[in-house]
């Protein structure tokens, strides 16, 4: 399977510290994916680097062969590579469906005067934006909430709804940082349901970082733990749950 995601001697450096270092991972096409570790061990940091969010002090970050390293986040996603974040950051006042329009808004950096002169071009992505976002938000059950203030969602729900919006720009690829935190054991099995649809119906593969074993385990082909900045183990499931170093680093004795 070709690979679509390509990171090679990732390295992060904060003065003294090496929040990052020589970070190989390779995600293929259409793949689930994860990164695991104890708090502090360089997951989100290797999220920031990859999503633009941070330059990296050292390594290459291909997506499709593409060297999208250093390069800014919003030319990222148009690369085709959007993500979550830790903490819920939506746009608590707008509502549902404003909140997935002006995700498209903000990554397809549209032609400003198209948008004073309110030319053909851009009445017409307006309505695509429309007819997408609500696509997305069928697919997430969430129609009946779009006319809603985001704040007023249930907090699984707005979960989803990052995920959702990070869906709008038809990405190849999507990050996301503990989609599950926060949730209750139903509404993370949900999750992974809608994380397996994402990308049987989207062909969207997803990387996700999170501390819930049971989701990992149940929906990654592919698991990369993390300990002080760097890799102890990569393999499936199965290898990294009788890996004897991650055992004790972070899965601990059953
Ligand atoms: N912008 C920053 N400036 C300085 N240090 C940072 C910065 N971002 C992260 N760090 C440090 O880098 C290390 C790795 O942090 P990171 O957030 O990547 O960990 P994590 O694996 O995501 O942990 P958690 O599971 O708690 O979210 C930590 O020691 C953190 O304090
Ligand atoms: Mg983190």
């Amino acid at each position: 399977m070709t690979i679509l995601l390509n990171i090679k001697g990732l390295k992060m450096r904060f003065g003294g510290l090496l929040a990052v270092n020589d970070v190989n991972f390779a995600v293929k096409r259409n793949e689930i994916a994860a990164i695991i570790g104890p708090n502090g061990a360089g997951k989100t940091t290797v999220f920031n680097c990859i999503s633009g969010f941070y330059k990296p002090t050292a390594g290459r970050i291909t997506l499709e062969e593409r060297d999208i390293t250093g390069l800014s986040s919003d030319k990222i996603c148009r690369a085709g590579l959007t993500r979550t974040f830790q903490n819920i950051r939506l746009f608590s006042k707008m509502t549902v469906l404003e909140n997935l329009l002006v995700a498209r808004h903000n990554q397809l950096n549209r032609g400003y005067f198209a948008g004073i002169f309110r030319s053909k071009s851009f009445k017409e992505s307006e309505k695509n934006a429309i007819v997408r976002a609500l696509e997305i938000l069928e697919f997430f059950g969430l129609t009946q909430h779009c006319d809603q203030a985001a704040e007023n969602l249930a907090y699984g729900k707005q979960r989803l709804l990052e995920i959702a919006r990070c869906l709008m720009t038809n990405p190849k690829i999507i990050i996301l940082d503990e989609p599950a935190a926060g949730l209750n054991p139903q509404e993370t099995a949900e999750l992974g349901e809608f994380i397996r649809n994402i990308r049987a119906k989207l062909s969207t593969a997803v990387v996700l970082i999170e501390h819930d074993m049971n989701l990992v385990m149940n929906i990654a082909e592919n698991i990369m733990v993390m300990e002080y900045g760097c890799p102890i183990a990569y393999g499936n499931p199965a290898e990294i749950r009788a890996n004897e170093r991650v055992i004790k680093a972070y899965l601990g004795e059953e």
